[in-house]
């Protein structure tokens, strides 16, 4: 196991810590043994995420509320040293049809976290995305232009750019952790952004695996285990102040992925994209500077991730059947 170069986060408070990311940043938190605890409202959450830790050494528990609720933060934060804020509403399609919803909820969260941050002195680990981004022309690393393309992309950057306001105002020692296409166990597969989760799951049921569009639009897939030992390490002092990528370098079509999942059972269907506006046509990343601040490099590769991530979807579908 990697050593704790957050050896200074002995207590962490992980919003959205019930999610699909978020849950993973907490094993690997417990892993490196810090205490952990949750605020999380469960409007996402899969059902059973936390039990996997009940009873763990250094598991505080959930704190069952909103990030844009200061009480419910201020309860979550009781001794806590670092906060990792993952907790937002993440549906792009939501998103483009209810636009204010996400973007009041997105931004109020972030807000209420960076303030708690800035009255309290936490360490911030904010988990933006790589959506901020416009399409890639080549590799994007930290400095490629910022071009939302959706609400919720939009509210994304504008919890960054408050955070950066904070810090040159007050000094708030914040890291901004920009993950590309993260996929692997316990993604929803009702999102449109858990393409890899809906692909594995109409595979399991032998139904169409629907691509969006052409299919030629790229994504940098990044496997949750990568992502999350990346967030975690995002908390040493050397990132404070920074934006940083996780990416693997390497992008893949949705075509390409859908014919990976299918793997020649002939199931692949194009279908009408349904918010083509929304729709960004390429994403790779560059994560060098992870590399350089924080020795972080991705391990798993798509061929790996997607064999684990499908076995956890036939462990579930086999579950649910017995
Ligand atoms: N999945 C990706 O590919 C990806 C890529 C880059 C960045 N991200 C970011 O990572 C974070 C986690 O995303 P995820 O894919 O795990 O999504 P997710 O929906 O699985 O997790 C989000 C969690 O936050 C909770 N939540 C939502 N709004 C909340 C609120 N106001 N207060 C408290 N809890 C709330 C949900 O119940 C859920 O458990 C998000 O900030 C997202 O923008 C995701």
């Amino acid at each position: 196991m990697k050593p704790l170069d957050v050896e200074r986060v002995v207590s962490a408070l992980v919003t959205g810590g019930a999610g699909f990311i978020g849950r993973r940043v907490v094993r690997e938190l417990l892993d490196r043994r810090a205490a952990v605890r949750v605020l999380d409202d469960l409007s996402r959450a899969r059902p059973g995420s936390l039990d996997a830790f009940q009873g763990r050494d250094g598991f505080l528990g959930l704190v069952q509320g909103s990030a844009a609720d200061p009480a419910a933060l201020q309860r979550a934060l009781q001794g806590v040293d670092t906060v990792f804020h993952l907790a937002a509403a993440v549906d792009v399609g939501a998103s483009v049809r209810r636009p204010a919803a996400a973007a009041r909820a997105n931004l109020l969260g972030s807000l209420d976290v960076i303030e708690a941050a800035r009255a309290a002195d936490l360490r911030a680990v904010l988990v933006s995305t790589c959506h901020v981004y416009g399409p890639a022309r080549g590799p994007q690393d930290e400095q490629a232009a910022e071009r939302p393309a959706s609400p919720y992309a939009a509210s994304k950057l504008a919890g960054d750019v408050l955070a950066e306001g904070y810090r040159q105002a007050f000094g708030l020692r914040h890291t901004i952790v920009r993950p590309f296409n993260v996929y692997g166990p316990w993604q929803r597969a009702d999102l449109e952004g858990g393409v890899v989760a809906r692909f594995i799951q109409a595979d399991l049921r032998q139904q169409p695996l629907e691509v969006h569009g052409a299919g030629a639009q790229t994504r940098d897939f990044l496997f949750v285990d990568d992502a999350a030992r990346g967030i975690v390490d995002a908390a040493a002092e050397t990132a404070v102040g920074r934006t940083i990528n996780l990416a693997t370098g390497r992008e893949t079509s949705i075509l390409e992925l859908a014919a990976l999942v299918d793997a020649g059972a002939g199931r692949v269907r194009r279908v009408e994209h349904p918010h083509p506006q929304a729709e960004v046509d390429r994403y790779l990343g560059d994560a060098s500077l992870a590399r350089a601040l924080l020795g972080w490099r991705a391990e798993v590769d798509l061929r790996g991730g997607l064999a684990r991530t499908r076995a956890w979807f036939a462990a579930q579908a086999n579950r649910a059947s017995r």
